[in-house]
């Protein structure tokens, strides 16, 4: 054993994660040195408070007191509306003077949709069979056309997608996008624990590390060095939002200009949600902390509850879509990620001390993007209409499955066919009328009636309307 080998495996037997080294004489030259380099760069002290963790109950650490949070809701009133009208005009002011940049979480495994390659390349387009990528860049191509300036996009992978992510841009001209403009950057890793706090292993020369969370993003876009691009070339605001929801609007004038107008530092968008049994987080606060309130940590009745106009008073359904400051972002990081850890216990595979592969309880670690919230002392909550923003791609079947959101694009985008008087095509055998709008063409029922060809291209998939 080398010097350097000799140290890292006392350092790890002087933490009690010599089982690290178990296989260490069954090792080729080459799996020593990677193993050496995975275990080089482990902080043992903050995995050992990872493992404290573990000896927390759920119960100990689940908030007591819940209050929903201030909306600024989709039924308006004059004054609301006023408001939406000087918000728009301040969001556009942003956008026009290229204050904003796009930050796309993909970091995440698709793994209960069981695709096999990054989320961002799932066809979604119901008659172009274009992917959550093409969709997503087809709307930040809209938002700078309409302001005429060049908005960056930074787009986070993980260790294991990002070689095919980058690729599969490469492959597609980035959508129509100036390569400079898009920016890809890793998330960091976390090693999974036992429950006795000791390093998994996923061979006998690899540790078990998992992504460490969307709020990776946060302390990524510093080390990367995109924060400090963003700022260079005068991104004030990042306009945050994950790859599975093909109706995500993320260049919005007026949640850009409500966040700008309530000195916000993070701002969050929700739909209503759909009943109290939707398994969807939601934007509130929990022992007075502005947060997202995850399903299971809302009690039943809480849950149940309704105000009086009849809405589930916690039915602020997040669908992390957030406008954060990029000095914000700095601030939290400045010191390193601070956002706390969640803590999601699963069976995992992994190689076990006799060498075999074997299943095993553990746990991965996880930040959240959305606990900043608690330090943004200012923060809009807005309601946005679920048919027209929120259809994410999730599971392999059922709701928020491939299936739910070809259904849900062609329910909008028949609704904007009837409304400019076109006509629909026959419904499909599942009675869907499949029609589909370029985001290129018009992001709204009011934009694509005025743009609106007469003839769409019409195929045997159904209507696809598309920008010149
Ligand atoms: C998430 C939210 C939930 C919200 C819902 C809306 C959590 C815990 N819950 O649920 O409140 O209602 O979205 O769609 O987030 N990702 C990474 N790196 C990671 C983990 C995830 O980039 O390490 C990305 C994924 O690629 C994806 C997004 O984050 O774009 C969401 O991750 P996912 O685990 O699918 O969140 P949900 O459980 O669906």
């Amino acid at each position: 054993m080398t010097a350097t080998a000799n140290q890292l495996r006392q350092r790890a037997e002087a933490c009690g994660q010599g089982q690290i080294f178990a296989h260490w004489d069954q090792l080729s030259e080459t799996s020593r040195g990677q193993l050496l380099g995975q275990v080089d760069a482990l902080d043992f002290e903050f995995i050992a408070e990872l493992g404290v963790l573990l000896t927390r109950s759920a119960s100990e650490a689940a908030p007591s007191t819940f209050e929903p949070p201030e909306l600024f809701p989709l039924a308006r009133d004059a004054a609301c509306e006023r408001r939406a009208l000087e918000a728009r005009g301040v969001g556009t002011e942003i956008m026009a003077a290229g204050e904003v940049g796009f930050v796309l979480v993909a970091g995440g495994q698709a793994s209960r949709l069981g695709y096999d390659g990054p989320k961002g390349a799932f066809p979604v387009g119901p008659v172009s069979r274009r992917t959550l990528f093409d969709f997503h860049a087809r709307r930040i191509r809209a938002a700078r056309e309409r302001h005429g300036v060049s908005m960056p996009w930074y787009i986070m992978t993980s260790p294991a997608n990002d070689a095919v992510t980058r690729a599969f841009f490469v492959e597609n001209d980035y959508f129509g996008l100036p390569a400079e403009d898009v920016t890809f950057f890793s998330q960091e890793m976390l090693p999974a624990l036992d429950l006795e706090g000791r390093i998994l292993m996923a061979a006998k020369d690899a540790l078990f590390l998992a992504p460490n969370g969307h709020g990776g993003v946060l302390a990524a876009l510093a080390s990367s060095g995109c924060l400090a691009a963003a700022r260079e070339r005068g991104v004030k605001r990042l306009s945050y939002f994950q790859v599975d929801n093909p109706l995500v609007r993320p260049a919005d004038e007026l949640f850009l200009g409500l966040h700008a107008l309530a000195g916000a530092r993070m701002s969050s968008k929700v739909v209503a949600k759909r009943d109290p049994g939707e398994k969807v987080g939601v934007i509130g606060r929990a022992d007075g902390t502005l947060g997202c309130i995850e399903y299971s940590d809302l009690p039943e009745d809480l849950r149940q509850a309704r105000d009086a106009d009849g809405r589930l008073l916690f039915g602020a359904g997040n669908i992390a879509v957030h406008i954060i400051d990029t000095d914000f972002v700095e601030e939290l990081t400045r010191d390193g990620l601070n956002l706390g850890w969640h803590v999601a216990r699963k069976n995992m595979q992994v190689v076990n001390a006799a060498g075999e592969s074997a299943e095993t309880a553990g746990a991965k670690f996880e930040a959240f993007v959305f606990d900043a919230l608690a330090k943004s002392p200012e923060s809009v909550t807005l309601e946005v209409a679920r048919s027209e923003e929120f259809s994410p791609v999730k599971n392999a079947e059922g709701e928020d499955s491939p299936a739910s959101a070809r259904r849900d694009l062609c329910t909008l985008f028949s609704a904007w066919a009837s409304e400019a008087g076109l006509d629909l095509p026959a419904p499909d055998s599942a009675g869907i009328e499949v029609v589909e709008v370029d985001p290129l063409l018009a992001e709204s029922a009011a934009a694509f009636c005025e743009v609106a060809p007469e003839a769409p291209h019409a195929s045997e998939l159904g209507h696809l309307y598309d920008a010149p």
